[in-house]
């Protein structure tokens, strides 16, 4: 109806005509009884008690009616709350990378929910564009080509096809070739940094992740006062992340993201650089170079810090993790910790992580949280906040008793409603103490996986040999053989047993009940899972959600 611009809308919207009359109705009824509609329509309290004349729900149910069932009135409903945003993290620069072809399906949700929170927040990817009103830079934009070898024909064949109107998203299924971008994914993170720099020379603290990471912003602020009083940002380097290894080389995983802070930032970029192309330059072709051999972004930028800068990477895993909610193995050594980043995280999980975040934030009272030493004038956005300079009142801010969203919260928004409670009943089996799902990989094989290599030789257990053999032998592996295993996943020849929880995903959606049998089948024992958890959440006690 909405969309309909063209002939006259009274003749061809019944629908039109009935809002006009409701309306007109309406007004005569707010005219007769004199209701002041503006207090009405959004009762602070309960409606029952509000008293008045019925007129003001007559306007609702109206609306309702006439638009049909709930659901079919999108077009017409308002927000009904404003997100809780919290104090803008002006003191940190997000910088987000991501490429041409995902852009569109991975970065807009980003912006509809938690970026607005980091207020410097600068995008890169691998064109130069837009989204909406934010500017989009080409983080390769500054990379030497000769440099940089072969690779970056992807790019050029990627603005040229750009240029011709070609549809560069991967929706548009028109890539061919471009599949190939993830490549010039690795030339970019020198470039982000350096670039990051210079638009944000004064920032504390420097955070880069992808398009398909999210955070929960809400505690990145506790985490940054708390850190700001060990290391002072501005002479004591930071390079935190998720610790991942190549070769021996230590680096920061890019899509668990790291933070960088000033002092480590001014190592690699020394003071009077900042603006020194020549200087920056040779950093580029350095890296450049190394990038063209390398496998990835994340690795060189470690190189760098670790090289050029002389600082490593620390580990600081599990607030930096590379998982999202149903890849997360849980498990007693993060289930009472702090979550700051997610990684892998489609579009549709965003959203939930952000409508998580909210009922968190509601329920333990954290969405009027704000600093010590948080005035008006920060409120107002007249002051923005610094790290490096922080009111005396911050500094001795206690945040050790801030409830900070925890992995326990996740498991018990996402994971305790879709945990089976008993065990799957199948036909002339009375050995399955395991919930049962079919064409489903919980991921279990990540743990420890018994496969033909694994299990041959004399010195291996017989039910080790066993468990590779059929389902039911993995699953019995799981019951009777590992006291510690609590899920376990069989699929031809492999039988993964674990003592973490991870919930996983269905492997296909088509094909018949045989051919998911065969993808794989994972199994739950859930007592022994009720009993993990009890277990671990007595060191983080309660429940929020
Ligand atoms: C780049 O590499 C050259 C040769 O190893 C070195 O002399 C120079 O200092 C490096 N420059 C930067 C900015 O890393
Ligand atoms: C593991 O797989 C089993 C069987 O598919 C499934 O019932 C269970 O939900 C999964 N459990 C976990 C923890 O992934």
């Amino acid at each position: 109806m909405l969309a309909n611009a063209t002939g006259s809308p009274l003749r061809r919207s019944p629908l039109l005509v009935c809002i006009l009359i409701v309306l007109v109705t309406q007004s005569y009824f707010l005219f007769k009884y004199n209701v002041q509609a503006t207090t009405r329509f959004y009762p602070s309290g309960d409606p029952a008690t509000a008293g008045g004349p019925e007129t003001t729900s007559t306007v609702i149910v109206t609306r309702t009616a006439i638009l049909g069932p709930s659901g079919t009135s999108a077009v017409l409903q308002q927000p009904t709350r404003t997100p809780i945003r919290g104090a803008p993290l002006h003191d940190i620069v997000l910088s987000i990378k991501t490429g041409a072809t995902v852009i569109h399906a991975r970065v807009p949700i980003q912006l509809l929910t938690f970026v607005p929170n980091f207020p410097n927040t600068l995008i890169y990817s691998d064109l130069k564009t837009k989204l909406g009103d934010w500017e989009v830079a080409d983080a390769l934009a500054r990379v030497s080509a000769d440099v940089a070898g072969g690779t970056l024909k992807y790019w050029r064949t990627m603005q040229e096809l750009h240029s011709q109107n070609a549809g560069l998203s991967d929706s548009a299924g028109k890539m061919g070739d471009l599949k190939e971008g993830w490549s010039l994914d690795k030339f970019k993170n020198i470039p982000i940094l350096i670039e990051s720099y210079q638009k944000y020379p004064h920032a504390s603290y420097y955070l880069f992740i992808d398009g398909d990471t999210s955070l929960i912003s809400s505690n990145w602020w506790p985490y940054l006062l708390d850190l700001t009083k060990t290391h002072d940002p501005l002479h004591s380097p930071i390079y935190w992340g998720s610790l991942a290894l190549l070769n021996d080389m230590p680096f920061g995983h890019g899509g668990s993201g790291y933070l960088i802070n000033q002092a480590a930032m001014r190592k690699l970029i020394p003071e009077g650089k900042t603006f020194d192309e020549a200087f920056l330059g040779d950093l580029e072709r350095n890296y450049t170079k190394l990038a063209s051999h390398s496998c990835c972004g994340d690795l060189v930028l470690g190189r760098a810090m670790t090289d050029r800068a002389g600082v490593t990477v620390k580990h600081k895993w599990p607030f930096y993790q590379g998982e999202t909610w149903w890849s997360i193995p849980y498990h007693e050594s993060n289930f009472c910790n702090p979550l700051g980043t997610m990684h892998h995280v489609l579009p549709e999980d965003m959203q939930e992580i952000w409508d998580f975040e909210q009922a968190m934030l509601r329920k333990t009272g954290n969405d009027r949280w704000r600093p010590a030493g948080w005035t008006e004038h920060h409120e107002q956005g007249l002051v923005e906040w610094k790290f490096s300079d922080m009111p005396r009142e911050a500094k001795k801010m206690d945040v050790s008793t801030y409830k900070y969203i925890l992995f326990r919260d996740m498991y018990d928004w996402f994971i305790a409603p879709r945990l089976p409670k008993e065990p799957t009943k199948e036909a002339n089996e009375d050995w399955g103490n395991s919930a049962v799902r079919v064409g489903w990989d919980n991921l279990s094989w990540r743990e420890d996986e018994l496969n033909k290599d694994k299990t041959k030789g004399d010195d291996v257990e017989q039910w080790k040999k066993d468990a590779i053999t059929s389902e039911k032998n993995c699953r019995l592996a799981c019951e009777k053989h590992q006291k510690d295993c609590i899920q376990w996943y069989f699929r031809n020849g492999i039988c993964g047993l674990s003592p973490k929880f991870n919930y996983g995903h269905r492997l296909r959606n088509d094909g018949t009940y045989r051919e998911w049998r065969n993808l794989g089948v994972s199994g739950w024992i859930p007592s022994r899972i009720e009993a993990k958890i009890k277990e671990w959440r007595s060191k983080c006690p309660g429940q929020v959600i």
